[in-house]
């Protein structure tokens, strides 16, 4: 399937309006492409013990692997400090990169950034997350 780069940074930006980050007033959008064509958005929701908050990425993966979607093909996402454009690179966070790996298993799940000139970026998460930790290290245990 052909992967609109364009229209998945646009759904992160719309889904960026929903972000909640009193306190960070950093905020981020993401749209998560499912191998089937149905896309799931998602942004930060902060918490006040700042360990509850929940990251983009992680809000578009859990809603579409709380509707019983677990294949996918690409995720975009944006960030910017509340009231400026999105426009530089906001790269995932370490947690999301991991939590993207446990649902991503093909080595070609695309991550789409902004690169800071008007265009994107596009990379793999094997080039983000190399020599990763996966559930097949558990498959002599029982
Ligand atoms: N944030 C994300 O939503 N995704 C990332 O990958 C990086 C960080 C959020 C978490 C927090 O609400 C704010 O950005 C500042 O860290």
């Amino acid at each position: 399937m052909e992967i609109n780069e364009t229209e998945l940074i646009c759904l992160a930006k719309d889904a960026r309006e929903h972000s909640y980050a009193p306190y960070s007033h950093f905020k981020v959008g993401a749209a998560l492409l499912a191998d089937d064509g149905r896309i799931y958005t998602g942004c930060n929701v902060e918490n006040a013990s700042f360990g509850a908050t929940n990251c983009a990425e992680r809000t578009a993966f859990f809603k579409a692997v709380s509707e019983g979607v677990h294949s996918f093909r690409a995720i975009a996402i944006v960030g910017a400090p509340d009231g400026t454009d999105t426009k530089d690179t906001c790269a995932p966070c370490g947690i999301c990169r991991q939590v993207m790996r446990e649902f991503c298993e093909s080595k070609d799940f695309m991550v789409i950034l902004e690169d800071g000139k008007g265009g994107t970026l596009a990379m793999t998460l094997e080039e983000l997350l190399p020599r990763s930790f996966g559930g097949e290290s558990f498959a002599h245990c029982h």
